[in-house]
């Protein structure tokens, strides 16, 4: 092992969007905020070349490092491949970035349910970067790191905003336009309950499926995504003002927008309606959509809230909303 390279361990949280999933990949503004259920990442540099990934939740993999004409690259790749794909990817591209890298043994695990539209893939993707690159000796910075994290997005996912890696990243609570990431103050005195429906969200499917609307019928899904962005700004605004209500009625507002753009599905409906008849302020889907999780906004009925999105076969999670990004 050569000087400076150890084991390193980096964790990252999850995320939320209070406002404006997918309008943001075409450049609207969204509100997200990294909650407290953490990936960690431990990477240990091995004298063998080899990649070994072992996960709980995400899968197991075994390859080859080497650096074939200039690049770095992980070939000879078994295991849970696609499963496992924003990790090799972010582990190339990092290589690639350091011109420098080697056999690594890479342990994973999260709170996070992997496909649960939590900011899952983000969390693990920066995290990874952080290890890694400390294990080989590097301290990269955040602002580094994220751009490395979201390149993996791209390479895996297509189309992708800034926004899961941002949160990753930084944490608290961020307005995100574009490439702006703008940290707000923190947000206190709102209770989130997040309801998981058990059902994997495939962000890749779900972001190609707004995109053919935009494509094939761009009269209906254009205003649409434009109305969540302004549902976004209202959002904010009215949650620097501590107008609670109109935060819950924006948030149903941005909700019927989603399903306009076809991205909602019965179980999350479902979730939804149960949430808003036991005392919700608001709700919607939170992330990619298709499954995964709703959130809802409450105030002092959040115990009867989790109680009914229990009763709806939904699992309710409740935890800390606006906590820290990237440690390592
Ligand atoms: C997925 O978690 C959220 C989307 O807005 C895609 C993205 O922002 O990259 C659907």
């Amino acid at each position: 092992m050569q000087k400076g390279e150890n084991t390193q361990v980096a964790s990252a949280p999850g995320q939320i969007f209070l406002f404006g999933e997918h309008a943001v990949v075409y450049g609207e503004p969204a509100l997200s905020t990294a909650i407290g259920l953490r990936t960690r990442v431990e990477a240990k540099p091995n004298d063998d070349n080899k990649l070994v990934v072992s996960s709980r939740g995400f899968g197991d993999l075994r390859g080859v490092i080497e650096k074939k004409g200039g690049k770095w690259k992980i070939s000879k790749k078994v295991g849970d491949i696609s499963e496992l794909d924003f990790v090799t990817k972010a582990i190339e591209l990092t290589f690639n970035y350091l011109e420098k890298g080697r056999g690594l043994n890479i342990e994973i695990k999260s709170k996070l349910p992997g496909g649960s539209g939590l900011g899952s893939s983000s969390a693990v993707t920066t995290a990874t970067i952080a290890s890694i690159s400390s294990a080989l000796g590097e301290t990269l910075a955040k602002d580094e790191i994220l751009q490395l994290a979201y390149d993996s997005e791209i390479a895996v996912q297509g189309s992708a905003s800034r926004t899961g890696v941002s949160a990753a990243t930084y944490g608290g609570f961020l307005e995100i336009t574009g490439d702006e990431i703008t940290k707000l103050e923190e947000i206190s005195g709102i209770e989130i309950v997040i309801g998981y429906t058990g059902n994997y969200a495939n962000t890749k499917k779900m972001v190609d499926k707004v995109g053919e609307l935009k494509e094939s019928r761009p009269k209906i899904a254009n205003p649409l995504l434009k109305t969540i962005g302004k549902c976004t700004k209202i959002g904010i605004e009215s949650l620097m003002n501590r107008d609670i209500e109109r935060v819950g009625a924006l948030m149903n507002a941005n909700q019927n927008l989603l399903r306009g753009l076809g991205v909602s599905s019965s179980e999350l409906d479902k979730l939804i309606e149960a949430a808003k008849s036991s005392g919700a302020i608001g709700a919607k889907l939170t992330g990619s959509g298709g499954g995964g999780c709703m959130i809802a906004l409450g105030t002092e009925s959040i115990d009867e809230i989790s109680d009914a999105i229990r009763e709806e076969g939904g699992n309710p999670i409740r935890g800390k909303i606006g906590v820290e990004g990237l440690k390592y």
